[in-house]
């Protein structure tokens, strides 16, 4: 039998602006992610500017991304910032001891990622160093780069050739605290995190500092209590949350020879954010009632086992259909959230985990996922529209999921509705019901393909593109549209 799903405006929701920040993403010195990634160096013969590709910042532009996070990742817990400033023959060497223990020169630093971040028009959001760090280098790099009277800090940023402060104001107190951050129990953070805190201070500029407590691990609502329990809300102003889509841990899979059941367990564990979310939201209310700390989902994405005869360090995967599944859905609970979820980060943005962006020497490639955000960004600063779903089941031999997800918007008159069928084998006929809508007529774009594997490679770098999508009918006052198997719909009115 045919499967069904009706969808409806739900006029009883609350609303509110959908943060751009949630389309947010995170590159850390990690494998090939900056280096022979974003940046190839001044000298190389690939295109670029001040050493970072050409062909990275349109796509990036073009994707409208909102934020980059940097350096890290277990990464910043391990940088020292006073070591990627000044001339670069200069600086001193750092051993990446988390991922893949190479040396780096340091040749990408502060003013480096800050001057791409400009570039891109995205707030750049540093990742401070509590675990292997210092209050002082943390306090100093805030003065460094937003000091506006004259300091030891702000005078070494105009003799670096860097007269204006660059005013950054989302900063990661530390990463992963429980883990690679310093094994930390949330107690001893929290009081670590009052004193890190309390010296960051937004040195005169008029913006002041968004500073994001490092945050649980998937589950760990004890985290969450505690964090929102021992800091006192004028020092906190995000907490995080990690958590990774994949089918087992232990056995991750290879990222595109994967089974069906290895398909609809990642699918199970992306859409889990939106338990994750409900709960560690549940534990913020009671501290926190009028939503004034954001959650912050600052690393979120497909985790699986790196792409034969790679350095297994260095987390290289390909990115298929499956994880246009797992962006379109997470993308959706996170607009639904965005009462709570203020910004969120997909990992990796270029050669790393779930990238948007893949490259190979002077070749790159733009990833399913990318394509996913790039129809998403619709979404960016547009007020929410809940939506009611009626949705029929996706299962296997034990159990259940549900098959259909999606979120609304309007932003400047324009709708936009953004569907996602995870089924691996079945169509949904889908029916939305236009009452409640403002807008009547939408056209629609398309991301599906012939096989769940498929991706887009070197040779064949435009398999998965939108495409437009006709197959819908209005009848009286609903929109009908039948949802291929893994696929992705975003309907825009006109
Ligand atoms: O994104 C890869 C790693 O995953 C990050 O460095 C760390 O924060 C997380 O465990």
């Amino acid at each position: 039998a045919q499967l069904k799903s009706t969808i409806s405006a739900n006029k009883e929701a609350k609303s509110q602006i959908i943060n751009k920040n949630i389309y947010g993403h995170f590159a850390e010195h990690l494998g090939r992610g900056i280096y022979d990634g974003i940046f190839v160096g001044e000298n190389s013969t690939i295109p670029n500017t001040k050493g970072v590709r050409n062909d990275i910042i349109k796509a990036l532009k073009d994707l409208s991304i909102p934020n980059l996070r940097w350096p890290g990742g277990c990464f910043a817990d391990t940088y020292h910032w006073k070591d990627g400033i000044g001339p670069k023959k200069e600086r001193p060497t750092i051993v990446n001891r988390w991922w893949g223990g190479n040396t780096e020169d340091n040749s990408f630093g502060t003013h480096d990622f800050l001057d791409l971040a400009k570039e891109l028009g995205a707030e750049p959001y540093l990742a401070g160093n509590l675990g292997s760090g210092e209050v002082k280098e943390l306090s100093d790099w805030v003065a460094y780069v937003n000091g506006v009277t004259k300091n030891p800090m702000s005078d070494l940023r105009k003799k670096n050739g860097q007269d204006k402060p660059w005013n950054v104001k989302y900063w990661g107190v530390g990463n992963e605290m429980w883990g690679c951050g310093g094994n930390m129990t949330p107690e001893f953070y929290a009081n670590l995190y009052r004193q890190y805190s309390t010296f960051m201070t937004d040195w005169n500029n008029s913006d002041k500092l968004f500073r994001i407590a490092s945050g649980a691990n998937i589950d760990d609502y004890h985290w969450t209590e505690v964090m929102m329990r021992d800091i006192p809300r004028g020092l906190i102003e995000g907490v995080a949350l990690h958590s990774y889509s994949f089918s087992n841990w232990e056995k991750k899979g290879d990222a595109v020879d994967f089974s069906e059941d290895e398909y609809f367990a990642t699918m199970k564990s992306a859409l889990r954010m939106d338990e994750l979310i409900q709960k560690h939201s549940a534990i913020m209310d009671k501290y926190d009632p009028e939503k004034k700390t954001a959650l912050i989902v600052d690393e979120w994405g497909g985790w699986y086992e790196v792409e034969k005869g790679t350095n297994p360090g260095f987390l290289y995967q390909q990115n298929t259909m499956r994880d246009a599944m797992i962006a379109g859905v997470t993308l959706n609970i996170f607009n639904q959230h965005s009462d709570r979820v203020r910004m969120a980060n997909l990992a990796q943005t270029v050669n790393v985990l779930q990238a948007v962006i893949l490259t190979k020497g002077e070749k790159m490639l733009l990833t399913p996922t990318y394509h996913v955000m790039n129809l998403y960004k619709a979404h960016q600063d547009a007020q929410l529209i809940p939506l009611n779903i009626d949705s029929p089941n996706y299962s296997n031999k034990t159990e259940t999921l549900k098959a259909v997800s999606g979120s609304a918007s309007e932003k400047n008159g324009v709708t936009t509705i953004s569907l996602v069928n995870i089924d691996s084998k079945n169509s949904v006929e889908a029916s939305i019901d236009l009452k409640d809508f403002k807008s009547k007529n939408f056209t629609a774009k398309i991301i599906s393909s012939n096989k769940i594997n498929d991706h887009n490679s070197f040779d064949k770098p435009e398999l998965i593109v939108p495409k437009d999508f006709k197959n819908i009918k209005k009848e009286k006052d609903a929109l009908k549209l039948t949802l291929p198997p893994f696929s992705v719909v975003v309907l825009t009115s006109n």
